[in-house]
């Protein structure tokens, strides 16, 4: 565990770029109500469209070096929250609590851990997230 880390704007900025570079919430959709235009694609209305919120963080176009996990990356103004009048009601609670959590595991009191074995992910395509991670110190 790097010390450095557990100051609390650090703290956020890394949290942040967690959450861009590994989206939990990698799809939602939408009901289309109008013919739209996105970029040259026309759109019809009544279309059922999803919504790739983690192929949208690793844009080339938006983020320098998007598959490179840069905890300290500031410009990155991730989708993982969604954005207009949907933005995540929760996301200042969840930003708290990840802060929280990853504060705790860097406090320079506690022996530092390592990985026991490789991780398992959850089988989900729309929420991405671990099944176990099993540590050891
Ligand atoms: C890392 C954790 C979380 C992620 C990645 C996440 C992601 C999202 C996303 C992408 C949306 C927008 C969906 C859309 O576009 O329609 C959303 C909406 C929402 N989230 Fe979260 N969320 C998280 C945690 C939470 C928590 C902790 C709460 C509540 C305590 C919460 C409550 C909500 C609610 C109520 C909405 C609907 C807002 C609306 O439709 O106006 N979320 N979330």
């Amino acid at each position: 565990a790097d010390p450095e880390t557990a100051d609390p704007e650090k703290l956020s900025t890394a949290v942040d770029e967690l959450m861009r570079y590994d989206t939990p919430l990698q799809m939602f959709e939408r009901w289309v109500l109008d013919d739209i235009l996105i970029g040259d694609v026309p759109i019809p209305r009544g279309s059922e469209i999803a919504l790739l919120f983690g192929s949208a963080n690793r844009d080339p176009a938006r983020f320098e070096n998007p598959d490179v996990l840069d905890l300290s990356r500031t410009d990155n103004p991730h989708l993982t929250f969604g954005a207009g009048i949907h933005y995540c009601l929760g996301a200042p609670l969840a930003r708290l609590e990840l802060a929280a959590s990853f504060g705790a595991l860097l406090d320079p009191a506690l022996p530092p851990l390592r990985l026991a074995e490789e991780p398992r992910w959850g089988d989900g395509y729309v929420i991405r997230g671990l099944r176990e991670l099993l540590v050891e110190f």
